[in-house]
C-alpha cells in the first residue's frame, strides 16, 4: 500500500483491505449512516466487493445512478439530494463515491452542497478516476454541452485506488485513463512518458498509477485553486473539453479519448507556433495515433469548437488560454493562440483531406 499525503487527506494506492478505510469508518463513523453513490455498472461490478468485505458498509444505503457523462448534470444531483433527504442523512454522516470520474465529480459535488457539506470519500473504479478525477478536490457537473461549469473545490476525507476494480473495466476505458497518465508524463516527467509509451494498457501497474497520482498531487498541493501551476494539468484539455462537449450532442466520445487528441492538437499548436521541436510533436502524434481511434470533424464544425473553447474556465476576458509544452516533460501555462492558429491545427488534424 502506497500512501500519498495530500491537503488534509490521504490518497491510498493498493489493496483497500490493507488501508485505513475500514478503520476510519469504524472509528469516526461507527454510529453514523453510510451512503454509497455509484452508477449502474459500478453497482454491479464494484459495490458488492465493498459491502461484503468491509463490515462497516454491510448496511450502507446505496444510490444507483444511470451511467454516462450525459448524467453528470444538475437534474441528477437534485434526485440524489432528494434521496439523501429521504434517508435522513445528516451533516455528520458519510458518503462514499464508488465509480469513475462521473461519479466522483458528481458525488463530491452533491456531498459538498448537501446541508452545506457532508464528508465524502472517493473509491475510484476506472483508471481515469484513479489517476486523475478522484483526487485534487475538483467536483462538479456539466451545464448543457459546457463541461464542469457548476462545481466547487472541496476535498474528500480519503481516496483509495485499488486496481482490483480494473478487472471489470472495459479495455477501451483503460485506454481513456491512460490518456491522463500520458499527460502527466508530457507535462512533468519524460521518464513516465517513455515508460507508458512502450507499455500496452493492460500492463499498466499499480506502481505506474502511483507515479501519476504523485505527479498530480504535487501540483495540486502547490496550487489548489488553480491560480497558476495547476493549470499545467489542463494540457490537452482546452481542445479536449471542446471536442467532448461537441460530441456530447451527437456521437458521444469519452473524456479520455478527447483528451488524447486534445494533447495532439495542443502539441501541434506548441510545435507550429511555440517552441516544441517538431520531432517531439511527431513522437507524441505517432504514439497517440497508434493507440487512439482517429477523431474526425467536418469543416463547418470548427467555428462551433472555437465557441466551445471560449467557455473554458481557464480563459480570462477574450483570450483562449492553453497549457503547452516546450519539450517533453516541461509545461508552460497561460499560452494564448489566435483563433486562426487554432483553426489551422484543427483543420490539419481532424478534417479529412
Ligand atoms: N475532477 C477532476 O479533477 C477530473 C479530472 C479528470 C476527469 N474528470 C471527469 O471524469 C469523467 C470521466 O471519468 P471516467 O472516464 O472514469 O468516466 P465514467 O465515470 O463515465 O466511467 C466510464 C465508464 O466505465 C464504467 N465503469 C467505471 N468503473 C468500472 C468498473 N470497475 N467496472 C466496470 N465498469 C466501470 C462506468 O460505469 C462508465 O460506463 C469526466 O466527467 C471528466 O470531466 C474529472
Amino acid at each position: 500500500m502506497t500512501t500519498i499525503p495530500s491537503l488534509g487527506y490521504s490518497i491510498e494506492i493498493g489493496d483497500l483491505l490493507q488501508g485505513s478505510l475500514s478503520k476510519l469508518l469504524s472509528e469516526e463513523f461507527s454510529t453514523r449512516k453510510k451512503v454509497i453513490i455509484c452508477d449502474e455498472n459500478t453497482h454491479e461490478n464494484c459495490v458488492p466487493y465493498l459491502t461484503t468485505s468491509i463490515d462497516e458498509l454491510a448496511n450502507a444505503e446505496i444510490i444507483v445512478l444511470p451511467a454516462g457523462e450525459e448524467n453528470k448534470i444538475l437534474e441528477i444531483c437534485a434526485q440524489v439530494w432528494e434521496a439523501l433527504s429521504e434517508y435522513k442523512i445528516q451533516r455528520n454522516d458519510i458518503i462514499l463515491n464508488v465509480g469513475g470520474g462521473m461519479i466522483t465529480d458528481l458525488g463530491g459535488f452533491v456531498a459538498s452542497i448537501y446541508k452545506r457539506g457532508v464528508d465524502y470519500m472517493n473509491i475510484p473504479t476506472s483508471l481515469l478516476a484513479m489517476v486523475d478525477a478522484s483526487a485534487g478536490g475538483k467536483t462538479g457537473v456539466d451545464l448543457g454541452v459546457y463541461k464542469n461549469q457548476l462545481g466547487l473545490f472541496s476535498t474528500p476525507r480519503l481516496v483509495v485506488c485499488d486496481n482490483i476494480f480494473l478487472g471489470t473495466l472495459p479495455d477501451e476505458e483503460l485506454l481513456w485513463g491512460k490518456a491522463e497518465m500520458l499527460k502527466h508524463g508530457l507535462i512533468q516527467s519524460k521518464e513516465h512518458w517513455l515508460n507508458l509509451k512502450t507499455k500496452p494498457v493492460k500492463d499498466i501497474t499499480i506502481e505506474d498509477i502511483a507515479v501519476s497520482v504523485a505527479i498530480k498531487n504535487e501540483i495540486v498541493k502547490a496550487d489548489f485553486k488553480e491560480e497558476n501551476v495547476r493549470k499545467g494539468l489542463n494540457f490537452g484539455h482546452t481542445i479536449g473539453h471542446a471536442l467532448e462537449g461537441f460530441f456530447l450532442e451527437q456521437d458521444k466520445k469519452a473524456h479520455g479519448h478527447c483528451v488524447a487528441w486534445g494533447i495532439v492538437a495542443e502539441s501541434l499548436l506548441a510545435a507550429k507556433f511555440g517552441t516544441l521541436p517538431m520531432e517531439e510533436f511527431k513522437e507524441i502524434f505517432a504514439h497517440i495515433q497508434s493507440e487512439y481511434p482517429q477523431i474526425k470533424l467536418e469543416p463547418d464544425n470548427l467555428t462551433h469548437l472555437i465557441e466551445l473553447m471560449k467557455h473554458d474556465k481557464k480563459n480570462n476576458s477574450k483570450r483562449i488560454n492553453f497549457t503547452t509544452i516546450s519539450t517533453i516533460g516541461v509545461s508552460h501555462i497561460d499560452q494564448a493562440f489566435s483563433e486562426k492558429q487554432i483553426q489551422e491545427v484543427l483543420q490539419e488534424l481532424f478534417i479529412a483531406h
